[in-house]
């Protein structure tokens, strides 16, 4: 059991397997199996990965936010090299990777549900979901295209004079923040369409 939780790669396999044994047992158990012939059962897949996707985002998003950001001055000068050189930029790369994941498997899984066009035109009945895939196309367009530029200057992984650097780092903090405020009423479009939110 140690052998496993000491390796992300076998842990992250651990959870994929224990997955396969909890279908299987609530096939056994209740005598419905999963359905992987018919089309529903893809969307409801896609759907799936599409949480996985945005919880690895937002999770990150809001690890930045309510975490890295607060505590950034109550650490000593000489341990800030720590985060800004080694946990941010790993923490990055899964975040925007995460934006991307989440914003491709979102529009599949629009296409496959057959209402990409209804909901990003807001039509009546769709518009939940149009109001949330709209938030988080704002939302994936400011990592990649505000945050992330900024970031590689404020990290230091783009050399800019220290002026444009703290200016930087201005806007990657600030457009992070605009995004942590998007993301509460993102998610609660996201989860409105199914549930009867709107
Ligand atoms: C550009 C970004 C996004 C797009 C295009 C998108 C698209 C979609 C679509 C089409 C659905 C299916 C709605 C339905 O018929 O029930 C959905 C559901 C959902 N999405 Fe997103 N989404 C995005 C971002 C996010 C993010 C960041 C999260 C964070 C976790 C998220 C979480 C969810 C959840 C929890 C559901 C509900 C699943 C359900 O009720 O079965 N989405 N999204």
């Amino acid at each position: 059991m140690g052998a496993i939780f000491q390796s992300l790669g076998r842990t992250i396999t651990a959870g994929v397997v224990l997955l396969v044994i909890i279908v299987i047992l609530a096939g056994v158990g209740t005598g419905s199996w999963v359905r992987a012939a018919d089309h529903a059962w893809w969307s409801f897949f896609m759907r799936w990965l599409h949480v996985l996707s945005g919880v690895m985002w937002i999770g990150l998003l809001w690890y930045f936010n309510f975490v890295q950001t607060p505590s950034m001055p109550k650490i000593p000068d000489e341990h800030k090299p720590a985060v800004s050189k080694v946990i941010a930029p790993t923490a990055l790369f899964w975040f925007r990777w995460g934006a991307m994941a989440t914003i491709v498997t979102g529009v599949v899984l629009a296409l496959m549900n057959g209402y990409f066009v209804q909901a990003i035109s807001l039509q009546k009945g769709y518009h939940a979901i149009g109001l949330g895939m709209w938030l988080g196309a704002i939302m994936w367009f400011n990592v990649w295209f505000i945050i992330w530029p900024n970031q590689k200057k404020a990290l230091g992984i783009v050399q800019v004079p220290a002026e444009e650097k703290a200016a930087a780092a201005r806007m990657a903090g600030m457009t992070s923040r605009f995004n942590t405020m998007l993301s509460i009423p993102m998610l609660y479009c996201m989860v409105a369409q199914q549930n009867g939110g709107l």
